[in-house]
């Protein structure tokens, strides 16, 4: 709906804006402003400020900034029409509708919605009355508090065929109204239209403002027909557009950063009575587009949570396949999954909110799901099978249509390949793994992401940690220092990524130049001086076993032979993240064949370079080191 300026300005003009941010917020006036404790942020000293005449709020310590609109937005995550509707409502001014059918249907709506209203408090009645016995021993027994029945509106249809009907009609409902809202059975071959719930515990199911637009009836016999039954599509309710707890959820997801999604009304409403008030849940069938895009409106990343079993996972395809196309960046789903034959309600009950927090933390990223679907659905021990399996990924990545977002997952994919590339000799634990599949059952998840290769190459080579090779690379010279003077000018161009690391050059530079290089005691010293003790002990804490030659008691011979090995490895990492990065545009340009199996292939190779340190063997000899043999 558009509004227009004069529109807007009138509301503005009506609601000052510290009236408007002082329900949420407390204000004390300050000179022209209004100060106050950020709602953004936790903060002990006011850095939140009110300007009527302006007409904004500023928030220092957010650096938010708006006005009345945007103030409902942000704190209550309302859309910007309904924020305008909202305030409207406030200000005593009705929302104009831009053309007359419009509003014939606006006024129709609000009649049916009237409708749904009166029918939601007959069955609350109806709950808390003589009828409803059987129906309260059964919320007892599932654990719902008075104070969750009342939030959640749930109420009870007796089993009369024309309870409902009847109280409506008394109250001039005309009967079109019931026929139209679902809340009766009708149709031609059906004499007198009757109540469609029937001895059902009834679950209101409101809209995004909490409006009461359908609802769920859940038997309470185990052996009924069907557990649920829900309203059919009416007016008011489109399923496929709606979620279950919606309103509520929205608020809590702002605060909580994401929503969450669960199968069934019943754990919604537990998880809420847990604290946990950021559940919706779809109605009975797989998420649809439109519901996706409703939980994205509650935050960038929400968590989908499923049964542990073979449904769940099933539907957690599903739900992969719904999002692909419209991933964005920094826009997708996670995948939580429960204990096998659990759902929250059950969970929550056995072992509390922590047990569900825990499940939310765990949750795992979309591409993760999407690999180990596929990598699940055969074997993958031949060429052939494998090429197979790259063909699909292939074509799924093409259905995200965000070209960033597609060519990132490429990268990702491609990296998720390695774990076919041949392995290096001695290699250490990360790349030991034989990874061939022959359809034999895989590990758990957990121990499945222990031994696989954790981190991206980017990871492994993040900058400011101390990085294995450059330590050793320094280790070796500065232990060994008769070598400095012969490669202090090599010494002098590695790019190392650590201060620490090249402050430590620059003494161990510094010290042979005075004559300090001709022993290890004496260019300890020298660093000890220079109080680069630490971060000597530092470096060598980094090296792993393979990098026995830079260690003191290594050979002078072997330091060096290790130290011209290493940095020719080290050179060429360096140009072959160059080449990366080069092959990743190339990607993104176009996903053709070609370019995908060059970023492929020099993943491989910056793999094998950053595995190799270790497999450098068959010299040693000098330290006494015994020759391998194969
Ligand atoms: P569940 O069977 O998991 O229901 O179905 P639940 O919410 O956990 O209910 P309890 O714990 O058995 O009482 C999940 C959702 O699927 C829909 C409902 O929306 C339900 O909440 N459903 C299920 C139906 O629409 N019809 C059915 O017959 C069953
Ligand atoms: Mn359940």
């Amino acid at each position: 709906m558009a509004f227009t300026p004069e529109f807007l300005d009138e509301i503005r003009a009506r609601l000052p804006v510290s009236e408007v941010v002082g329900r949420r917020v407390q204000l004390k006036k300050k000179g022209r402003e209004w100060a106050g404790l950020s709602p953004f942020n936790k903060e002990k000293s006011p850095s939140f400020f009110v300007n009527d005449a302006k007409g904004f709020y500023h928030c220092f310590s957010s650096g938010k900034h708006g006005d009345i609109f945007r103030f409902l937005m942000e704190t209550e995550g309302v859309s910007f029409p309904e924020a305008v509707e909202r305030l409207a409502g406030q200000a005593g001014l009705e929302v104009p509708k831009s053309a007359p059918q419009e509003q014939e249907r606006a006024e129709r709506k609000r009649t049916l919605v009237d409708v749904m209203d009166m029918a939601a408090k007959y069955f609350e009645a109806a709950l808390a009355g003589r009828a409803g016995q059987a129906a309260r021993a059964y919320l007892d027994k599932r654990g719902l508090t008075e104070a969750t029945r009342t939030e959640f509106r749930l109420g009870f249809a007796p089993g009369d065929r024309n309870g409902l009907k009847a109280h409506l009609l008394a109250q001039n409902i005309p009967i079109e109204a019931l026929m139209e809202t679902g809340l009766v059975i009708h149709g031609e071959d059906i004499g007198e239209p009757f109540d469609r719930f029937r001895d059902r515990i009834m679950f209101p199911i409101q809209d995004a403002r909490g409006r009461i637009i359908a609802f769920g009836g859940r038997a309470m016999q185990a052996d009924a027909q069907a557990k649920y039954l829900n309203s059919p599509e009416t007016p008011l309710f489109h399923k496929g557009h709606v979620l279950f707890n919606h309103h509520r959820a929205r608020t809590a997801a702002h605060q909580a950063g994401n929503a969450i999604s669960v199968e069934g009304y019943m754990d919604v409403i537990a998880l809420a009575q847990a604290g946990i008030g950021n559940a919706v849940a779809g109605l009975g069938t797989a998420l649809t587009e439109g519901q996706m895009e409703l939980l994205w409106r509650m935050g960038p990343e929400p968590v989908l949570c499923f049964d542990g079993d073979k449904a769940g996972q099933r539907a957690a395809h599903r739900a992969v396949d719904t999002a692909l196309p419209h991933l964005k960046p920094g826009r997708s789903l996670r995948f939580a999954f429960l204990p096998d034959g659990q759902d929250p309600d059950d969970l929550v009950k056995a072992a509390g909110r922590d047990a569900m927090e825990n499940v939310i933390a765990q949750a795992r990223p979309l591409v993760d799901v999407l690999w180990e679907r596929e990598l699940d659905a055969g074997p993958t021990d031949t060429p052939e099978r494998r090429a197979a399996l790259e063909r699909r990924i292939k074509d799924l990545v093409k259905l995200i249509q965000d070209e960033t977002v597609r060519r990132h997952y490429m990268t990702a994919m491609a990296e998720k390949f390695q774990m076919f590339a041949p392995q290096p000799v001695n290699a250490p634990v990360p790349f030991q793994r034989r990874p061939w599949n022959n359809g034999e059952r895989r590990p758990k998840a957990g121990l499945r992401e222990a031994i696989r290769p954790s981190a991206g190459l980017r990871q492994a080579a993040g900058a400011g940690r101390i990085k294995v090779r450059e330590a050793a690379l320094l280790v070796a010279l500065i232990r060994h220092p008769r070598l400095i003077e012969r490669h202090a000018e090599t010494l002098s161009e590695i790019e190392l990524t650590s201060p620490d690391l090249a402050r430590l050059r620059g003494a161990a530079i510094d010290a042979a130049a005075h004559g300090e290089g001709d022993s290890q005691e004496l260019m300890e010293a020298a660093i000890a001086r220079a109080g680069l003790s630490a971060s000597l002990a530092r470096a060598e804490a980094a090296l792993t076993p393979g990098l026995w030659w830079a260690a003191p008691a290594a050979d002078d011979l072997d330091a060096e032979t290790g130290f011209l090995h290493s940095l020719a490895l080290h050179q060429k990492a360096h140009a072959l993240n160059k080449e990366l990065r080069a092959a990743e545009a190339a990607l993104g340009q176009d996903l053709s064949e070609e370019n995908f199996s060059r970023l492929a292939d020099i993943q491989h190779q910056l793999r094998t370079v950053e595995g190799t340190e270790s497999t450098i063997e068959g010299f040693g000899a000098a330290s006494g080191r015994p020759a391998r043999s194969f």
